[in-house]
């Protein structure tokens, strides 16, 4: 079966239609810019290009980058326009995409749940916990396979700071840190969650899961087991399709 997924990021509006048998894209994935600044409207006009690519006119189902409710209303918006908080992004989306069956999950959760089937937590059972590291820190909490929705844990406070603000790929960049400084911020976050949690695994997810190499063995004195996102890229488009799969 497919089912159409779409990713919304900071940078880039990203989909395909997505093999929900093999975890992966049907076709090659379309991308478009994010409109700056990302509001529901500009967004929900990349989303149509998106699916109008592929002449799509089955079920969607789309990440988005802030707490989501059943599917449907967005409750926060830490890096887009906050006028996307209480919007009825499944109704807007549907919408603007002719009625089509529409489904929306934050994008960790996303990423998490095609990590959990087709990627590095595939058959892991206890509690897994898939962090992803970009404009922002996004959080997937597993307990035997099971989600535990919208868990934001970027936004845990790590020495009085927000500690997305601290460790997300995104402060890497704006405080020009080296792989060995923002690895030393990266632990001490995981060391909080750890404490928090006591997760058997740690999946490390977003962008920079294609460069572990460089900051995975810089990451000492925790417990869990820390392994990259075998997704990498494709891990949101894929999980948006099997939520969607999932609602349908
Ligand atoms: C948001 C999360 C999101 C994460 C990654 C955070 O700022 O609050 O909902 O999953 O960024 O995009």
């Amino acid at each position: 079966m497919q089912i159409f997924g779409v990713d919304i990021g900071g940078s880039g509006i990203k989909g395909a239609p997505v093999d929900l048998d093999r975890g992966d894209l049907a076709q090659e994935r379309c991308k478009v810019l994010t409109p700056h600044p990302a509001t529901p409207d500009g967004v929900a006009d990349g989303v149509r290009q998106v699916v109008d690519h592929f002449g799509w006119t089955g079920p969607v189902g789309l990440t988005f980058p802030g707490v989501v409710t059943g599917g449907a209303t967005v409750r926060t918006a830490a890096n887009v326009d906050k006028s996307w908080i209480d919007t009825d992004a499944r109704a807007l989306f549907s919408d603007r995409l002719g009625g089509l069956p529409v489904t929306v999950v934050n994008d960790a959760d996303a990423a998490g749940v095609a990590e959990m089937e087709f990627g590095a937590g595939r058959g892991r059972r206890g509690t897994v916990i898939l962090l992803t590291f970009g404009t922002g820190i996004g959080s997937a909490v597993f307990v035997d396979g099971a989600l535990l929705p919208n868990t934001e844990l970027g936004h845990l406070e790590l020495n009085g700071h927000d500690a997305e603000r601290r460790a997300s790929s995104k402060a890497k960049e704006d405080h020009d840190l080296s792989w060995e400084q923002w690895a030393h911020r990266v632990q001490k976050y995981l060391a909080h969650v750890e404490m928090l949690f006591s997760p058997e695994l740690f999946i490390i997810g977003g962008g920079v899961s294609r460069k572990a190499q460089k900051f995975l063995h810089l990451i000492e004195d925790i417990q869990a087991e820390i392994v990259p996102a075998q997704l990498q890229n494709n891990a949101g488009i894929v999980g948006a399709a099997m939520r969607a799969a999932q609602h349908a």
